[in-house]
């Protein structure tokens, strides 16, 4: 950690520790009940539009409350506003910015029961996993403060002749629209936005259709903690207010985190609009391998295969798709997997024994119920999962695992808890390589070897941003494993890296001779 004793990572909470987990439960009931209420926040005001009742994920007969979608003059509004915010946000000593960003942190740890609850109703997350997404949130805010600060407190002297003074500064880029997605609806939604305001940038937040209160609930702790009203602007909406935002003159850049096939279309509209050349930050969807050799432990290799795969109902973009298995460690795998599928727990989130919750939508059920179907007859069904009545009112998918002949046999990216498995001869490892690589995509690879020399050249010859030894491979941690992809899987900078917010500034250099 570049930063050493600067910064530590909250510690969140461990809920095998009765002392933490007692009044943790308490907390989280008082929220059981509650609804709440979003919609625009445009210069600090609350302004009106479409209301839409917002559903759990796991069980559709309960509401979670209600979200006003941003109309035009909102979107329009919102541009006006951090437009004009811009110049002073930017001269704003960085110290300053940092120090709003820290009291969020702080805000975002008092708040933590709330948030949690809050990603458990509206997003279906596990328990666990609402957990990790407020503690990434902080972290995001404390690396990003001290980063910046590190970055832009003096401007850094370069060489010259004598009597000439030459130095450079970093400032903001303008109006950053950032527009984030549903499966890290606190945690990246605050990562992109903490990174651009600690930069000097003004902020227009465009949250995932599917999660616009936990959104709101994190400017509205922004602004209370110091971010002024018009620095930072929320917009709930569907995809088409981020095309309206991406399309318009005025923004100095864009910070997007979802699917490739958005990610195009955004670039597109970037393109082709009139105004400045801006830049874009993607990061974007996987087609994520996991090799495992014959010197690999199958107990092992299945607990961090099931932890990848099935956990978070497989809606990370970090999540295995497909185990490339070596034939002969394959069939004790496959039978160990079996065992530990059947182990799984599925059903309501809130639950702390529930392994598996609901993936986000109907569409999403039925696009992957859809894939299961089809890979069915294409491959070979190893395991499905039955699910159990609880479910009938959500959201779910089946924990499915099916044996296919190559990773080729898969058009694009599956978001759920869907496994694909590959059995390769030792002799074909290059094979595998190029197959992998051949996808396009390069977000996270999984090695399982207890042959280092033979597990660093697959880590090396693999084309992906984040790559995970004999461990599962998800969860990347602020400042421990900075995250992203490359190729199909974004532009490259990595969240909670130490070169992250280079992309949110623009340089100048200053050479004076008075
Ligand atoms: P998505 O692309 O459907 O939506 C993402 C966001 O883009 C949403 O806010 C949506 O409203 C908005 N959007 C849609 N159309 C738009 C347009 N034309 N112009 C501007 N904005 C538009 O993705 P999703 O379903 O919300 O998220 C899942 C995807 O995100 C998966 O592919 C996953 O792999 C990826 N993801 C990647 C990372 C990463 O760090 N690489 C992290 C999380 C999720
Ligand atoms: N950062 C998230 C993970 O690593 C996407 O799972």
């Amino acid at each position: 950690d570049i930063y050493g004793a600067q910064r530590k990572n909250s510690k969140g909470l461990n809920m095998n520790i009765i002392s933490e987990s007692t009044p943790f439960f308490k907390a989280l009931a008082t929220f059981s009940e509650r609804q709440w209420q979003a919609g625009p926040l445009v210069n600090g005001e609350l302004l009106s539009g479409e209301e839409q009742t917002v559903l759990s994920p796991y069980d559709t007969t309960q509401t979670v409350g209600t979200v006003k979608l941003a109309a035009d003059n909102a979107i329009e509004q919102a541009l006006a506003g951090a437009t004009a915010a811009f110049p002073a946000w930017c001269r704003t000593p960085v110290e300053q910015r940092a120090a709003a960003l820290q009291k969020l942190a702080d805000l975002l740890e008092e708040h933590r029961d709330e948030l949690i609850v809050l990603c458990t109703r509206e997003a279906g997350k596990s328990l666990q996993d609402g957990i990790d997404e407020v503690r990434e949130a902080v972290d995001f805010c404390r690396y990003y403060a001290i980063n910046a600060k590190q970055m832009m407190s003096k401007p850094e002297l370069l060489q010259g002749p004598t009597g000439e003074l030459n130095e450079l500064f970093l400032q903001g880029r303008g109006v950053f629209v950032c527009i984030s997605p549903w499966n890290f609806p606190l945690a990246i939604f605050l990562g992109q936005i903490t990174a651009a305001l600690a930069t000097g940038n003004t902020v227009i937040a465009k949250p995932a259709e599917q999660t616009c209160l936990i959104g709101f609930r994190a400017v509205q702790l922004a602004h209370q903690a110091g971010i002024p009203a018009d620095v930072l602007q929320y917009l709930p909406g569907s995809g088409s207010v981020g095309a309206k935002l991406t399309a318009d003159e005025r923004i100095g850049g864009v910070c997007f985190t979802g699917s490739t096939g958005t990610a195009k279309a955004i670039n597109r509209t970037l393109a082709n609009r009139d105004g400045a050349i801006i830049p874009l930050i993607a990061e974007t969807g996987g087609q994520n391998a996991m090799v495992v050799d014959s010197t690999s432990q199958p107990e092992q290799v299945v607990n961090d295969v099931v932890a990848s795969s099935f956990t978070s109902a497989g809606q990370r973009c970090s999540a295995l798709r497909v185990l490339y298995v070596q034939h002969d460690v394959a069939d004790r795998v496959e039978e160990i997997l079996k065992g530990a599928m059947d182990q799984l727990t599925i059903g309501y989130p809130g639950d702390v024994k529930t392994d598996v919750g609901p993936v986000i939508d109907a569409t999403a059920k039925s696009n992957l119920n859809g894939h299961i179907e089809h890979i069915k007859q294409v491959g070979r069904l190893l395991k499905q999962v039955e699910l159990p009545a609880s479910c009938a009112n959500g959201h779910f998918v089946a924990p499915t695992a099916v044996e296919i002949d190559s990773i080729k046999v898969l058009e694009k990216e599956q978001f759920g808890p869907i496994l694909h498995i590959v059995r390769y001869h030792a002799e074909d490892l290059a094979q595998v390589i190029d197959e992998i690589n051949s996808t396009g995509y390069g977000l996270t690879l999984g090695i399982h070897s207890r042959n280092e020399t033979h597990a660093l050249q697959i880590a090396d010859k693999v084309n992906v941003g984040n790559v995970y030894i004999n461990r599962n491979q998800i969860g990347a941690v602020v400042g421990v494993q900075p995250f992203g992809g490359q190729g199909l899987s974004g532009t490259g900078p990595k969240a909670g890296g130490p070169h992250y917010l280079q992309r949110f500034v623009t340089e100048k250099t200053r050479t004076n001779n008075i």
